[in-house]
């Protein structure tokens, strides 16, 4: 029997990634609208629905009556199928960036509090194992009191879609993985932001598709972003390649690999070489990676009323550092990070 039931909001390449965790969690796909109904028409084929394809939200909801919509569109139409679903009286469990501007974001927190309704964002990236054991390891200080959070994202990603018409390519539909996992991994939040945005020579998109970032986070902690999503040969982790380092000892998280680490076990005074130890990150409790995660922690609230930790309120702030960023690039000079 199904558990719950919900109607997938664009049909496009990422949909394959969430048609089944859908039926793993045993959630009924009861409906697949995008504005080409033969997109939703073909996936309802290729991943073997039994419900009708759309082209038209609110006719769907209407005669479906699902209790969650997955919003999986481009980030220009994330505000108006969100709040369209929110008024329409379901949950939102709605793919990255929240939204196009902070404008968006801002009617979209307001929709889902006048509803009443959930609207949360899947940051893939924090439903990864190493993820959470390098957060929990930070929060237990295994580094001491964190200072300093660094990521390096250099990837070519060649392909023909919205991307590579977007003003901002990196910032708004990466780095954002990458910003929401710094405060994540560091437990701080953005305060402020100095950022250089551009596009590097023999780039083939048309927005800036690389930059540099300093944010200036709470509690002192300072995070770099270095990124490129153009650059030829010797890639890092699609997740970023990290440094992070407390007052005492350093954890580096590079390609995917087990991260490594040492601590200070005894400080020896001044002007002498303490000893060191390998940092030990505590054992897995994630059972469930990815798109899977934020799935179970929708399906959750749903049973619990237990808030997703990327409800609207909370991811809000990483997209505040999206947009920071950007308004920093464009008047050359460090800009506070608000929501
Ligand atoms: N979590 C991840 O790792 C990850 C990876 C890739 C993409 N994404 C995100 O997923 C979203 C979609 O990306 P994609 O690569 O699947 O894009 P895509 O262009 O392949 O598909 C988007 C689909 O949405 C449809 N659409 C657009 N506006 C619509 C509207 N108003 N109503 C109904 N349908 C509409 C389009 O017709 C298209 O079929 C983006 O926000 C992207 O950032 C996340």
């Amino acid at each position: 029997m199904a558990n719950r039931k919900a109607v997938v909001v664009g049909a496009g390449s990422i949909s394959n990634a969430w048609f089944d965790p859908l039926a793993d969690e045993k959630v009924e796909v009861a409906g697949v609208v995008d504005l080409d109904a033969s997109r939703a028409a073909g996936q309802i084929a290729r991943h073997k629905l039994a419900c009708k394809p759309s082209d038209d939200l609110n006719a769907t909801l209407r005669a479906v009556r699902p209790d969650f919509v997955v919003d999986l569109t481009v980030p220009d139409a994330h505000c108006n199928v969100t709040c369209r679903a929110l008024r329409g009286g379901c949950h939102v469990l709605g793919e990255k960036p929240m939204a196009a501007s902070m404008a968006e974001a801002r009617r979209m927190v307001r929709a889902a509090e006048r509803t009443g309704k959930c609207y949360m964002v899947s940051q893939s990236r924090r439903w990864a194992a190493t993820h959470e054991r390098l957060a929990r390891a930070i929060a237990g200080r295994r580094l001491g009191t964190l200072t300093t959070a660094n990521c390096d994202f250099y990837m070519a990603r060649h392909s023909s879609c919205f991307r590579v018409t977007m003003d901002s390519p990196l910032i708004l539909d990466m780095a954002i993985h990458h910003f929401d996992l710094a405060r994540m991994l560091t437990g701080t939040d953005p305060v402020a932001v100095y950022a250089h945005e551009f596009n590097p020579h023999g780039s083939w998109y048309d927005g800036d598709v690389a930059a540099s970032c300093i944010f200036e986070m709470t509690d002192g902690v300072v995070f770099t972003y270095r990124g490129s999503w153009c650059a030829e040969g010797w890639p890092t982790s699609w997740h970023g390649d990290w440094r992070l380092i407390g007052d005492r000892g350093t954890l580096v998280y590079e390609r995917d690999r087990e991260p490594r680490g040492k601590r200070v076990t005894r400080r020896t005074g001044r002007g002498k070489k303490p000893t060191l130890e390998p940092v030990k990150l505590p054992p897995a409790r994630l059972k469930h990676q990815a798109m899977r995660g934020a799935l179970r922690e929708m399906l959750r609230y749903l049973r619990t009323g237990e808030r997703p930790q990327t409800e609207c309120h909370d991811n809000i702030k990483s997209l505040a550092m999206v947009f920071a960023a950007m308004e920093s690039s464009r008047k050359g000079r460090r800009v506070p990070v608000r929501t």
